[in-house]
């Protein structure tokens, strides 16, 4: 079992990508050919936005976003201390300082509770994750974010395709990042990215920025990066689209037969009533979690841990948390565990891995009885790993 199956998604569509790949070998147009304008329209019709952008990567997306919108050393940008690394670092890149939010227990997402009591004079801009395929509760960051008129920038490197309150996660906010890395829901066979906004100021200054802030060529403006998606990938991403829904209707089932074969038994992130999720992982909570990953690695389930570090316990980071903690987000980086997920894993497969895993959970007094001395030290002691709350489904 792979953890995330690209082969056979590949073979799946493998003469629609072949062909897509074949036709920008004929035309030779390799940086910003046709297929690049095809997918950005496609793009911002499929989430609503008025502009998408393609870019090199979700990490350039990100921080292309925030140099047109001006964001600078000694500005504040407040974000979440649980995610990839990706959105901490482009603040810092621009010479910004990421200002940390706890997270929600149930979710994993920025807490949008906490946020207010964390802007300054400085802040310039709120940048929620959208993590785990799942948006942030966007509406209620919005409204904070309204009055002082500060910028929201959505990473939503792994939700293209998920919907909050009906509408679609890459347009929910002044700017939308997305990235195309091979294993996201919607991946190309490289790096690759979007940006996404409304506002035709800031799209036309992401563009330039794009391309060494270049307004006309040799005639540089502004400040820019080398940030273009290539053809080959936008070829890729397009070939890719035309299974996206199938693909994530696939990813839902297979998230709820998980929910199903877990339920009361392990607790799984929630996915809220108002929105929906990708499910570029589904995530699970479990104590001992070394001691959980081998056994599914015993049993042949590959498993991963999204993100076993706060950003604000990394080294280069450490100053940013001012002493301060983040209990949820140190919680949720102890407990997290992410199963196999994916369009083409089968009922049987997420069977085999619930199965293990309940196996490895499994509260130690149930174990046999010769295994009983230890067992029964253990679970007076309360160290089973199976919490005996019930799995949050909403
Ligand atoms: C939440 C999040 N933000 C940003 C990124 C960065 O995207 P990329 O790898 O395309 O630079 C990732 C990718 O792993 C991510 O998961």
């Amino acid at each position: 079992m792979e953890f995330i199956d690209l082969k056979s998604q590949y073979l799946a569509s493998r003469a629609l990508i072949d062909g897509r790949i074949h036709a920008v070998l004929d035309h030779g147009q390799y940086i910003l050919g046709p297929e690049v304008a095809e997918l950005e329209a496609r793009l911002a019709a499929r989430t609503g936005a008025r502009h998408c952008i393609t870019v090199s990567s979700g990490t350039e997306a990100l921080v292309i976003a925030l140099m047109a919108l001006g964001v600078k050393a000694g500005d504040e940008v407040i974000t979440t201390p649980f995610s990839f690394i990706a959105a901490a670092e482009a603040v810092l890149l621009v010479g910004a300082t990421p200002v940390f939010v706890d997270v929600e227990a149930a979710t994993g997402n920025i807490d949008a509770r906490l946020i207010a009591e964390r802007i300054t004079p400085r802040t310039r801009a709120i940048l929620p994750v959208s993590l785990y395929g799942q948006p942030a509760d966007m509406d209620a960051i919005e409204a904070i974010a309204d009055p002082y008129g500060i910028a929201v920038i959505e990473d939503a490197a792994q939700s293209f395709g998920a919907t909050y309150r009906g509408r679609h996660s890459c347009h929910l906010s002044t700017v939308g990042c997305t990235s195309f890395f091979p294993s996201k829901p919607l991946g190309c066979y490289g790096d690759g990215g979007a940006l996404f906004t409304d506002d035709d100021v800031l799209a036309q200054a992401m563009r330039e920025i794009r391309v060494h802030g270049q307004s006309h060529r040799y005639v540089h403006t502004r400040l820019g990066v080398g940030g273009r998606m290539d053809t080959l990938q936008c070829a890729v991403v397009l070939a890719k689209l035309d299974s996206f829904d199938w693909e994530i209707e696939q990813r839902r089932r297979a998230a709820a037969d998980y929910d199903a074969l877990l339920r009361h038994q392990v607790p799984v992130l929630a996915v809220r009533h108002d929105r929906t999720s990708v499910y570029a992982q589904y995530t699970v909570l479990v104590d001992e979690r070394e001691r959980v990953r081998a056994a599914l690695t015993a049993a042949g389930i590959p498993s991963a841990v999204h993100y076993p570090v706060p950003i604000h316990h990394q080294g280069a980071y450490a100053h940013l948390a001012h002493g301060a903690a983040y209990p949820v987000a140190e919680g949720l980086a102890r407990r997290v565990l992410s199963l196999p997920i994916g369009p083409f894993l089968q009922r049987a497969d997420a069977q085999r891995v619930a199965e293990a895993l309940l196996a490895a959970c499994r509260p130690i007094d149930e174990a046999p009885p010769a295994m009983a001395p230890a067992a029964a030290a253990a679970t007076a002691t309360g160290t089973t790993t199976v919490t005996a709350t019930a799995a949050i489904t909403s």
